[in-house]
């Protein structure tokens, strides 16, 4: 086997010491070699929580570390962009949080960076990776619940901390940017084509000014569409039907499937209004941290073409992008 994929993690942010890092150290093709934060003892006590020898006192010191190959950014919305033009500069491949920019125009900066670089950059979206969600597109392609017309998800949480950098408005906070994102993505996951126009409700906190509660439809054209409801301050909830001409799907848990653990797709192909006729497949148990991090390292390695090259992140962008006009606007964008 291929000596292991040396990484290093720019910031000690929670998803990363959290989750990303678990899932990465329990990847065969992969090491990490230290964090770096703008605190070096912070980045120390990071390094040390999981018996790494190596930590960096800035990101910048990161980035020199000839032995480092790739880069995984879980830094605020607005640092992803700039820190990932940075290191494809420097010669790392990179993996970036969500969303990978502010906007769409922003986030084509990488394409160019990538081309001359040399060097992968993608989008940090583990969900493409969770079998569940391949196994929730396999039965939408394959005709079983007849033609998918309609995705409805709801993804909430409630979190008002002013220091969150969910609830910093001019860092990339608000619902849209932090998991309305995803809606967004799945549903271009799902139906394999792009959303034509948007219309969004959004409500915005009167003092953080982030968007707490954005409410929208994506027009895929043909009669398909998704409508979402995305908020920062309303009880933990997480869940996506997609409905067809003769079944439906639901996805109990569509992000925070956890990790190590069984997930569950239900499929109804009955339409019995009680739920007597659902059928439950259980997705066997995974860590999509993990799936991630190795489906990254093939594409580095140059093993595998990216299905979801950074393009692919510049036209979520755009979607997002059109959900924000409307929010202002008021009527339908195009995307
Ligand atoms: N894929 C997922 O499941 C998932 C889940 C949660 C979050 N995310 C994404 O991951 C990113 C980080 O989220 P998080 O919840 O982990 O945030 P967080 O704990 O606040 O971490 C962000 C890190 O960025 C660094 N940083 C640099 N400049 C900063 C600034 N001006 N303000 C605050 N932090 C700054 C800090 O690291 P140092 O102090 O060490 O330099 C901080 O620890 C976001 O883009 C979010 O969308 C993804």
């Amino acid at each position: 086997m291929a000596e292991k994929l040396v990484w290093g993690i720019m910031g000690a942010a929670n998803i990363a010491i959290q989750k990303v890092v678990p899932g990465m150290l329990k990847d065969a093709s992969s090491t990490v070699r230290g964090f770096a934060s703008r605190d070096a003892t912070k980045a120390a006590a990071a390094s040390e929580h999981f018996g790494l020898a190596t930590s960096y006192g800035s990101y910048e010191a990161l980035l020199e570390d000839p032995e480092i190959e790739a880069v995984y950014i879980p830094l605020p919305n607005h640092l992803h962009v700039p820190w990932s033009l940075k290191a494809l500069a420097a010669g790392k491949h990179v993996l970036c949080e969500k969303p990978i920019a502010l906007d769409a125009d922003e986030a084509a900066q990488l394409v160019a960076a990538r081309e001359k670089s040399g060097r992968q950059v993608l989008e940090a979206f583990m969900v493409r990776q969770h079998p569940q969600w391949l196994r929730v597109r396999e039965i939408a392609a394959s005709g079983e619940i007849g033609d998918v017309a309609l995705m409805q998800t709801t993804l909430s949480y409630y979190n008002v901390d002013p220091n969150n950098v969910r609830n910093k408005a001019d860092i990339g906070g608000g619902a849209l940017y932090d998991v309305g994102c995803y809606a967004v993505l799945l549903s271009r996951f799902v139906f394999g084509s792009e959303p034509l126009r948007a219309v969004a409700l959004v409500d915005r906190d009167p003092v953080l000014e982030t968007d707490r509660l954005t409410g929208a439809i994506l027009d895929f054209g043909d009669g398909r569409q998704l409508s979402f409801a995305t908020s920062t301050q309303l009880v933990p909830f997480q869940r996506t039907q997609i409905l067809g001409s003769r079944g439906r799907i639901e996805v109990p848990v569509s992000l925070n499937a956890p990790q190590g653990e069984t997930t569950a797709v239900v499929v109804d192909l009955t339409g019995a209004i009680d739920g007597s006729g659902i059928r439950t497949e259980t997705i066997a148990a995974c860590d999509q941290y993990t799936l991630q991090t190795a489906a990254a390292v093939r594409i580095f390695r140059g093993e595998e073409q990216p299905e979801f090259p950074i393009e692919d992140a510049v036209l979520n962008m755009r979607a997002i992008d059109a959900l924000y006009r409307s929010g202002r606007s008021g009527g339908w964008e195009t995307i």
